[in-house]
């Protein structure tokens, strides 16, 4: 396919359940000071990409690069260690302040351990997981579907963890990593289950820091809020953070969350009216966004707060990964996906609706959430043609 041909599995729908009247709870401001006493904390970067602009025929696409987070190739850092340091409060009774870093914090829960850290993952959130007990000095154990592809589990051994490739797929890996929980080891799970959802809740808490970094960086910029903001969706943790953000206060633009053709549950569920399983197999090479089902502690923000949800072809995910390349970001498969969204939206035809609601045009800025780097450097080289450490040029907008 190329660049400007219409995506045949493209479909688009505004959704009948978004409650423009809805207000959530914006971030509780601890978070941020959370994740500020984290090694090597920076915001990361807001790009400007006039290129992309352009191509597009908007005013402006901005970029929040969460390709290197706090040293790790993902946004998915930002839950996991947020809901860690919760779940450790809570085992503890008690919040274990004062603590300037985190080797000091470390040194405080030393007298826990053996203590360990266990989760399930296709591969962000799990490394995530093993960086955060790293840190602490914990052991790890990682749960993985099968067919995971080995950079990924070399990834998350790397930080010092045991990986199990689950005979089965993402659910099946949840199912059996929760069997893990007990008085040395706590679960830290992105999706929930009945009778789990405060770790989970806590992991979108700590999602919110990226929409507190984005409104800094505006601010700084004197630039003003953007008109659509494109998010890609798994589960829908992920947005259900932008949702707690967007829709605290009264804002006129647009949510539209990206999800891949043959595992858009989010899109599927909200045509349902509730949720609803997309079985797999799931074999998007979006595979941070491969699930067959939205996460219950999501959905009702999602549900109310998202106004339009597309689902892409892969085709469009390696254009995107081209194009933010030319824009000198180095985005992987999945964090690609916004790009791949705003594609699908210039012109193909089933996306008219939304350019006739008059979401696109010169006067709109459009913000892409790019939520990985290259996790798959063999694949990234392959679709890019170049390895990630010749992608250059940054036109930053603020840091
Ligand atoms: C890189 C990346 N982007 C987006 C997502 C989607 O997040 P969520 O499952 O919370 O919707 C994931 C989930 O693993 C991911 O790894």
């Amino acid at each position: 396919m190329n660049p400007t041909s219409p995506d045949p599995e493209a479909t688009l729908l505004r959704n009948p359940l978004f409650d423009r009247g809805r207000r959530w709870p914006d971030a509780d401001p601890a978070v941020w000071a959370f994740h500020r006493r984290m090694p090597a904390y920076r915001a990361t970067t807001l790009f400007d990409c006039p290129d992309l602009a352009r191509r597009y025929g908007v005013g402006r696409v901005l970029v929040k690069a969460e390709t290197q987070r706090l040293g790790l190739p993902s946004f998915k850092i930002l839950g996991a260690s947020w809901a860690t340091y919760r779940a450790l409060c809570d085992h503890l009774g008690f919040e274990p302040e004062p603590w300037a870093n985190i080797n000091d914090l470390a040194r405080r829960l030393n007298y826990l351990k053996p203590f360990g850290l266990a989760a399930a993952t296709d591969g962000n959130h799990g490394r995530a997981v093993a960086f955060m007990a790293r840190l602490l000095g914990f052991y790890c154990h990682i749960f993985v579907p099968a067919g995971t592809v080995p950079a990924r589990i070399h990834a998350i051994q790397n930080e010092g963890a045991q990986v199990t490739v689950v005979d089965g797929d993402y659910d099946a890996a949840v199912a059996r990593s929760a069997e893990e929980a007990g008085d040395r080891c706590l679960v830290i799970s992105d999706t929930s289950w009945p009778g789990y959802d405060v770790t989970p809740r806590r992991v979108v808490e700590g999602y919110t820091t990226i929409f507190m970094e984005i409104d800094q960086a505006l601010g700084a910029a004197g630039a003003a809020q953007p008109d659509v903001v494109m998010v890609p969706m798994g589960v829908g943790a992920f947005m259900s953070a932008a949702v707690s953000h967007y829709r605290s206060r009264p804002w006129s633009g647009a949510l539209l969350g990206v999800e891949p053709a043959d595992a858009n549950c989010i899109q599927v569920s909200a045509r349902a009216g509730s949720m609803v399983p997309v079985p797999g197999p799931h074999r998007s090479i979006m595979v941070g966004l491969n699930c067959g089902l939205p996460s219950p502690v999501a959905w009702p923000r999602v549900s109310t707060g998202v106004d339009w949800m597309l689902s892409i072809g892969d085709e469009r995910a390696r254009q995107g990964m081209r194009e933010l390349a030319d824009s000198g970001v180095v985005a992987g498969e999945t964090g690609a996906a916004a790009l791949g969204a705003l594609a699908a939206l210039h012109g193909d035809a089933t996306t008219a609706e939304f350019r006739e609601a008059g979401l696109l045009g010169p006067d709109k800025t459009v913000l892409l959430i790019v939520t990985e780097g290259a996790t798959d450097r063999g694949n990234y080289q392959a679709v890019v043609g170049r390895p990630p450490e010749e992608i250059g040029t940054i036109l930053t907008l603020a840091r």
